[in-house]
């Protein structure tokens, strides 16, 4: 079966790593949403792609690490979207849990660089215990470091490993790494029948990110990838497509 992840929820529709967005992603009929997680200076859980909110709000200029959870509470990320959103804040991971049923796989991805999240593991993996979670999330990163401490953390927890950049035989790269990595998660740019055929010889599904094209995903599809990260709700919304 091909699995699709919404990209941030569905962000065409709502801005992006929101409830709403999420909302309509389980809208949609998807099967699978990816979503990434940060650490305020109190040790909240929020959803959140950068490390500051200006691009949702010019005047939101502080890092997330150094605002309580009150503090970013206070901070509109809809208005920039469309005014039907005026007011929205981030997420916490809890309010998207109590949200996502359990029979839809969340990709979790700790967005670790360039601020480096201490505890964000256990944190996390504190969070997943509480909500049952454990065995529906793969948690994923670019930061391999933190992969390997999660790991340490809860060994039977599903990895996938982040790739933004090219890099000579990643799936060996993998291997040698001694995780017990779950799937690989390359910047689609590169992705090619061999680097598929070499990932999934060794046992690991494929899920490029992110795919913004029907005619890229059906290419993708031939080179015998597992699903993609998508924005396309056309692609997310149906679990085969
Ligand atoms: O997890 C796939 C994708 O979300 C990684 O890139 O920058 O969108 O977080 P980015
Ligand atoms: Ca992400």
């Amino acid at each position: 079966m091909v699995l699709n992840f919404a990209h941030r929820g569905s962000l065409t529709d709502a801005p992006e790593n929101t409830l709403p967005a999420f909302l309509h992603a389980l809208d949609h009929g998807a099967k699978a949403i990816e979503l990434d997680v940060q650490l305020t200076k109190d040790g909240a859980l929020v959803v959140c792609h950068d490390h500051t909110l200006k691009r949702f709000n010019p005047a939101a200029t502080k890092r997330i690490k150094d605002c309580t959870l009150a503090e970013i509470k206070q901070i509109d990320i809809g208005s920039t979207f469309s005014e039907a959103y005026q007011g929205l804040t981030l997420a916490t991971l809890e309010e998207v849990l109590d949200l996502v049923p359990p029979d839809v796989l969340l990709n979790i991805e700790i967005k670790n660089i360039p601020v480096l999240y201490e505890g964000i593991e256990q944190r996390l993996l504190d969070c997943l215990k509480q909500y049952n979670r454990m065995e529906t999330v793969i948690i994923s990163s670019f930061d391999h470091v933190a992969l390997e401490k999660v790991q340490q953390l809860a060994p039977d927890m599903d990895l996938g490993m982040l790739f933004h950049y090219r890099i000579l035989r990643t799936w060996d790269y993998v291997r040698e790494s001694g995780l017990r990595i779950r799937s690989i998660h390359p910047n689609q740019v590169y992705v090619d029948q061999n680097f598929v055929q070499q990932c999934k010889a060794l046992g690991y599904e494929v899920y490029p990110y992110t795919v913004l094209s029907k005619s890229r995903y059906e290419e993708l599809l031939s080179y015998g990838v597992d699903g993609t990260f998508t924005n396309l709700p056309s692609i997310f919304g149906q679990p085969n497509a």
